[in-house]
């Protein structure tokens, strides 16, 4: 298909109930602002312009995430907002002749890809000027409900406060997705009276102008209607959220991820798990974190700021890691702190290790070789190294720009160096609480 296909973006909204100096569409769902899974969907869908529509007030900051998240929208203000028929006859001076356009909510980002491409399909299908996503909702209120005639077409929509008592009773309502063909819009949309108990300009106004006038409007049902929820409180964020989360865990367990109780796994959009990974209850995976395969996670465990664990690396209770690559097979198992850390092969860190990687200013890196052993409590004050198969004992802390060398053991408060240095060590066996020093 040649023609141009833009998604629009209505953003413009006010927000108030949620009582936040943060744009509504700028709030976080997994990882991401909700507009940016909007922006997301339509680019998986195929719609390359996206064309966004804000306010005056929120515009910078809405087009500051979308560039910052590799989108290059053309943004329209709309000021003072007039009603979503007003959104998108801000938006068409912004679009191309031809071709079509999708709009799309800011504050909906559940719509999946393939739904939108679903809604694409029947509109090319039908030959439409208008396609609308509908639902079938069991409790419609404060939706548009979806007028049809016999023969099945779109006649009209009509909003809930300017419907009579047999209209409410529809359970098909509008969606507020909708597909258009660009030319067919600049005609009704030029047709729009704000005549209507909110004296707004409607865009649902363009179905019955449309219809009206012989042009074909098409209404396809939401395959899933989980996917119309948007949000106008923090409550409902929370509930967008929970609907988001469950959809993230569902891909991660369908590639092989074994997560124990995905009502406790918060595990963000742009998260990589290797089949064959444990995640127990719990637990906090930030957005570009990596788990390789056979990894255990969990019970209780923070994963951030792009830590990377490979193969078969275990992170335990209260564990954080942050902006670290934990090694094959290493293990850190009990409440531990691992920051700007890199972790070898098979190293085993101790119960109540901490990097102290901050020191007021700048964070500094640890690096800890492979199989090296770090005992129960070690403070490790960055910038610090330990060799391969080093060690250190219960306790001890190691003073910043210390350098262990393979296999040596440090011990005590500063820690200093034991003995010669012995050859490195196996892992030891499957308990690793680490307590002293071998
Ligand atoms: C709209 C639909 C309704 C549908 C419902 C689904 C109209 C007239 N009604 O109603 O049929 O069932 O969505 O949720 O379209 N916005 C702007 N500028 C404006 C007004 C709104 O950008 O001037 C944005 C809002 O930020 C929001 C979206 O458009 O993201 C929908 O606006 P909202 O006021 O929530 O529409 P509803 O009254 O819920
Ligand atoms: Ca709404």
């Amino acid at each position: 298909m040649t023609d141009p296909r833009s998604a629009v973006i209505l953003a413009a909204g006010q927000g108030t109930r949620m009582a936040s100096p943060t744009p509504k569409v700028l709030f976080d769902v997994c990882g991401l602002p909700a507009v940016v899974h909007v922006a997301r969907a339509a680019r998986d869908a195929g719609f390359d312009r996206l064309v966004v529509v804000v306010s005056a007030a929120t515009g910078a900051m809405v087009g500051a995430a979308l560039r910052s998240h590799g989108f290059d929208p053309t943004l329209v203000e709309q000021e003072p907002p007039r009603g979503t028929g007003h959104a998108v006859l801000c938006a068409l001076p912004a679009l191309p002749d031809g071709g079509r356009f999708v709009v799309l909510y800011g504050d909906g980002p559940l719509y999946s890809a393939e739904t939108l491409r679903s809604l694409e399909a029947e509109h090319a299908a039908r030959d439409a000027a208008e396609t609308l996503l509908t639902a079938y909702l069991p409790d419609p209120t404060g939706y548009g409900r979806v007028v049809r005639a016999s023969d099945g077409r779109v006649e009209r929509i009509v909003e809930e406060l300017d419907a009579d008592e047999a209209t409410r009773a529809i359970l098909e309502v509008n969606t507020g997705i909708a597909m258009f063909e660009t030319a067919a819009a600049r005609e009704a949309l030029a047709a729009i009276t704000p005549d209507n108990a909110k004296k707004e300009l409607y865009l649902t106004d363009a179905v019955a102008i449309l219809a009206g006038r012989g042009a074909a409007v098409a209404g396809v049902a939401c395959p899933d209607p989980a996917e119309t929820a948007s949000f106008n409180s923090i409550e409902e964020l929370a509930a967008v959220r929970a609907r988001m989360q469950a959809t993230i865990n569902a891909g991660h367990m369908r590639r092989g991820v074994d997560i124990v109780d995905p009502a406790t796994a918060w595990i963000d959009a742009d998260v990589t798990i290797g089949p064959g990974t444990r995640i127990l209850p719990s637990t906090v995976i930030g957005r570009g974190v990596v788990v390789g395969p056979g990894c255990v996670v969990g019970p209780f465990a923070h994963l951030r700021g792009a830590a990377r664990l490979e193969e078969g690396a275990e992170i335990g209770n209260f564990v954080e890691v942050k902006k670290s690559t934990l090694g094959p097979g290493a293990k850190a198992k009990h409440l531990t702190y691992l920051g700007d850390a890199e972790v070898g092969a098979r190293a085993n860190i101790g119960c109540g290790t901490i990097t102290a990687n901050y020191d007021g200013r700048h964070k500094h890196p640890t690096r800890i070789g492979e199989r090296a052993f770090v005992g129960s409590g070690t403070v490790l004050i960055a910038p610090t190294e330990l060799g391969d198969g080093a060690t250190t004992g219960a306790g001890a802390v190691v003073r910043r720009n210390t350098r262990i060398g393979p296999g040596e053991i440090w011990v005590g408060v500063p820690a200093r160096r034991l003995g010669p240095p012995a050859a490195p060590a196996a892992n030891g066996p499957d308990d690793d609480g680490g307590g002293e020093a071998r």
